[in-house]
């Protein structure tokens, strides 16, 4: 038994002895194997230029042949095309989705490129979070969507960057961790290459284009880390071709003059970019995901909508709250509204009333001159008549003496 002190309350610390364990020792073994029977999920997004190798450079990094199916790139927009894949690695199982950018640069007007592939992340945080902001969440069962890394393919041309490629990065940097890469490699020489990548990391550098950058806080990835950052934009060759060599199947790229071997770390730096980007920081790469890019995005979109994520009221109830807040809003224009048309209502109604009044009058007032012409020529015909009558009694009385 000894003693610490922690917020400057002493506490006291107890050592469980082996031969009588208590048990709480295996809360890793449960916390590992409840994540391996989960699965892991990782999400990579290939964004490059048509026939630039995106599905090449899978299969040869997860030693498999997605068979993906080339994208019809017959429309002039640019689109994202999911391939989900669930794969096991002894008892690992990775949920991996592949997204594929079809059209990306095909454009004549290339200025809008990247707007659609800013909206497919947003996408992914939006879900996750609408998921996060309900009530009874289920984010053990969600199947995360959140884009990890954005594998950024340069073209070999030996020259630098393009316009379009700096202002798809400046888009994304805020919304992914990016990994340039630059693809192709077998198709410049080595020196060509050399230039190449100097080019290219001036050109970062200049426009203050932040890609990833792996963590060097941890002393045991430290150092190897520290090479990766310093290497990047790794220069890669892709192959589904595999030949016998030394008794061994290697994936390489055949060639009259030569074979390319994609391991050889004197061929290319694939390996460099498996070690860096699967073997060491797979995980930092969905932990940035989570508390840098999400994090970025939840906190202006709650700002947006008005929430703050504070410590005394969680977001949850913040959100029920702001939610609580809106409906009253709403059901307090709906009775305005309901009150309004109320209002109209009955002002027309006394307008027709008005009306129907002035009508009935009008009508009483017609008939009643309609009467009166009646009567008026009714006394006529009476008169005239009469007149008649007399004038015929007159008539006979005149005939009669003459007669006599
Ligand atoms: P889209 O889906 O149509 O945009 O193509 P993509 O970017 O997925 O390219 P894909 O992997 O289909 O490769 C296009 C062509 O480039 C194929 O003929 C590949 O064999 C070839 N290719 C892929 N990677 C390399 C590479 O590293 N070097 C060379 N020289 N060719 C490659």
């Amino acid at each position: 038994e000894s003693k610490s002190a922690v917020n400057g309350n002493s506490v006291k610390e107890y050592i469980i002895s082996d031969k009588d364990p208590v048990g709480f020792d295996l809360l890793p073994d449960q916390l590992v194997n409840k994540c391996v029977e989960r699965g892991f999920p990782l999400n990579i997004l290939c964004l490059g230029e048509t026939g630039i190798g995106k599905s090449t450079l899978m299969d040869t990094l997860f030693r498999k042949n997605f068979d993906t199916k080339p994208a019809a790139h017959n429309d002039n927009e640019v689109t994202l095309k999911e391939h989900r894949h669930d794969m096991q690695e002894k008892q690992v199982r990775l949920k991996l989705t592949i997204i594929d950018t079809v059209n990306f640069s095909d454009q004549i007007d290339k200025s809008e490129s990247y707007k659609p592939i800013v909206k497919y992340i947003e996408d992914q945080f939006e879900s996750y979070l609408q998921e996060e902001l309900k009530v009874r969440r289920a984010l053990h069962a969600y199947h995360d969507t959140r884009v990890h890394v954005c594998l950024y393919f340069i073209p070999p041309t030996g020259l630098t960057l393009k316009e379009l490629d700096i202002a798809t990065m400046k888009a994304l940097e805020k919304r992914v961790n990016i990994i340039p890469i630059i693809a192709k490699a077998d198709s410049i020489t080595k020196p060509e290459l050399l230039q190449f990548k100097t080019n290219i990391i001036q050109k970062l550098k200049e426009h203050k284009v932040h890609i990833y950058q792996c963590p060097t806080d941890d002393p045991i990835v430290a150092k190897a880390n520290q090479k990766f950052n310093e290497d990047m934009p790794f220069a890669v060759v892709g192959s589904t071709e595999e030949i016998k060599q030394g008794g061994k199947t290697i994936r390489a790229r055949q060639y009259p003059w030569g074979i390319v071997q994609v391991e050889n770390e004197q061929h290319c730096d694939f390996v460099k970019l498996r070690e860096m980007f699967i073997r060491t920081n797979m995980e930092d790469l969905r932990e940035t995901t989570h508390s840098v890019h999400y994090e970025l995005y939840r906190k202006t979109k709650l700002s947006e909508m008005g929430l703050v994520d504070d410590d005394k009221k969680s977001l949850q109830e913040a959100y029920q709250e702001k939610k609580r807040e809106h409906k009253q809003n709403m059901e307090r224009a709906e009775e305005n509204v309901r009150e309004n048309f109320i209002r109209r209502v009955k002002v027309k109604e006394s307008e027709l009333k008005e009306k129907e009044k002035e009508l009935h009058d009008r009508y009483e007032e017609l008939k009643k001159q309609h009467s009166e012409e009646k009567r008026k020529l009714e006394e006529d015909r009476d008169r005239l008549k009469a007149e008649m009558e007399d004038f015929n009694k007159r008539k006979t009385l005149g005939s009669s003496k003459r007669k006599k």
